[in-house]
């Protein structure tokens, strides 16, 4: 047989591509072979149609109950971005950020501004608020924060004497809006406190019933290490075929289901990430991905956001993906898709989705965060009220006139993903979950040292405001 140039081309893009030739070309006739043969001769993706029979005892209690979803227009920059990259956007963006997030801060108290402290507020006691454009230690060991308002910018000194200070001037990053308190003393402003807008107490909202949310990310369909067979246990457990009585009762109450992005491994999203793909084809991945939606129980409301492998911007704040890419994914009348972040109530209950990001320009400068436990960056965002503060690091923030990655509502659950590792965390009232991802390891994270945690289902009890944790990462069939 002889293979086309474009033949040749296709089969030295499969990760294993003498295997492949043993097995495609038996089934073409030749002598010249063409890509479009070889991937007419390729077997079809195709979800298994499963007969299905369904347990006479599992009688799910959401399917008793009627979807609430509703989706908050506050973190939603679908169909607004109105960005061009001038200047004037930069100054715009900022100004918003740093007016809604010292508006947090004054509502525990007044402050100062910059330019009034520096001319007529030598040695008073005040609080300023400022956006953070320099930090450094001084040959003596003194912290210098440079902040800046709308009125002035100053040079802040942290003392070295003050070890808890000190340690605390270590959890600053740039461009967080925080308060400080302390007094003028000729060209600095010597710090006592650092206040950052932070969460009050928090009380989470709570339903009726007993009906659950299952929250997952990352599930990565086209790529050649998702983890097929674990899904589709999953999906055979939401119809109460596997597991005990308390299982499938569980099964039965999820009403909800939460996919916070990568719902597609993407095309192109690194150099030769084509060797890691079983479907080269985006809008074939997302078709896949559809027939999986379409396999859930009907009463199931799914609630989708992007991420940096899906078909959208990957600069924050990601705007919904498109019925255009996503094979008209929101055909089926129980999927919302919503940006990135996505904010909604499920009865009642309230979600705020990101798929996260902006972890990788925070565990870098925040030592309390690792890649280990991704929940941790919970914190940091609910500290700052801020889900992106630090501009020019990986992701991009695109300059929208209003800074939608702001938290100023207190969700009662945040939810984020993109590092592949489950994890769970409870600041101030607020429920903080990474639910990890539905991939095996990729070359990628085995350089970078990272390990995942897949197929690993937390469940969220709306109710009890309780996780319960469901794990079909075992081997399938085991
Ligand atoms: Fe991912």
């Amino acid at each position: 047989m002889l293979l086309s140039s474009d033949g040749l081309g296709h089969v030295i893009l499969k990760p294993t591509p003498l295997k492949y030739c043993e097995e495609i070309l038996p089934k073409i006739r030749g002598p010249v072979v063409t890509k479009q043969e070889l991937i007419d001769a390729e077997p079809k993706f195709l979800p298994e149609q499963k007969i299905v029979v369904e347990h006479t005892d599992f009688k799910p209690l959401a399917k008793e109950h009627d979807a609430e979803f509703k989706e908050f227009e506050d973190f939603n920059v679908t169909g607004k971005s109105m960005c061009e990259g001038k200047v004037d956007d930069f100054v715009e963006h900022f100004r918003d950020r740093f007016r809604r997030l010292s508006g947090i801060i004054k509502e525990r108290g007044p402050a100062r501004d910059i330019e009034h402290v520096k001319r007529r507020g030598m040695g008073e006691k005040v609080r300023i608020i400022g956006m953070v454009s320099e930090i450094k230690t001084t040959k003596n060991g003194h912290r210098l924060i440079s902040l800046e308002d709308e009125t002035d910018t100053i040079n802040v000194l942290v003392p070295q004497s003050d070890r808890q200070l000190i340690e605390e001037s270590h959890n600053v990053i740039n461009d967080e809006v925080i308060a400080i308190d302390g007094k003028m003393s000729r060209e600095l402003f010597i710090a006592n406190a650092i206040i950052k807008p932070d969460i009050p107490l928090h009380q989470p909202r709570r339903t009726e019933e007993s009906l659950c949310v299952g929250m997952m990310s990352d599930t990565h369909i086209g790529s050649l290490l998702f983890m097929r067979q674990n899904f589709e246990k999953f999906i055979d457990w939401m119809h109460g075929r596997h597991g005990n009585a308390k299982q499938r009762e569980l099964a039965g109450r999820i009403k909800y289901i939460t996919i916070a992005g990568d719902l597609v491994d993407g095309v192109g999203i690194y150099p030769n990430q084509e060797y890691e793909l079983e479907t080269t084809d985006i809008f074939e991945q997302y078709r896949q991905f559809k027939q999986y939606l379409e396999q859930l129980p009907d009463y199931v409301e799914v609630v989708l956001t992007p991420g940096n492998h899906d078909a959208v911007r990957t600069a924050d704040p990601q705007p919904a993906m498109s019925n255009e890419v996503t094979n008209n994914i929101t055909s089926l009348d129980n999927v919302n898709l919503m940006s990135s972040p996505g904010y909604c109530s499920l009865h009642g209950v309230e979600f705020l989705l990101y798929h996260g990001a902006s972890i990788h320009s925070i565990v870098p400068h925040v030592k309390t965060t690792d890649y280990v436990h991704p929940e941790k960056v919970c914190v940091e965002y609910l500290q700052r009220r801020h889900l992106h503060p630090v501009y020019g690091e990986r992701p991009p923030i695109t300059p929208e006139k209003k800074d939608y990655m702001v938290i100023e509502r207190v969700p009662d659950v945040m939810q984020v993903a993109d590092v592949h590792r489950n994890g769970y965390i409870t600041y101030k009232g607020v429920i903080g979950v990474n639910a990890g991802c539905w991939q095996k390891q990729t070359p990628y994270q085995l350089q970078k040292g990272h390990h995942p945690t897949p197929c690993i289902l937390p469940i969220l009890d709306l109710h009890a405001t309780k996780l319960s944790i469901v794990h079909f990462d075992k081997e399938v069939g085991a």
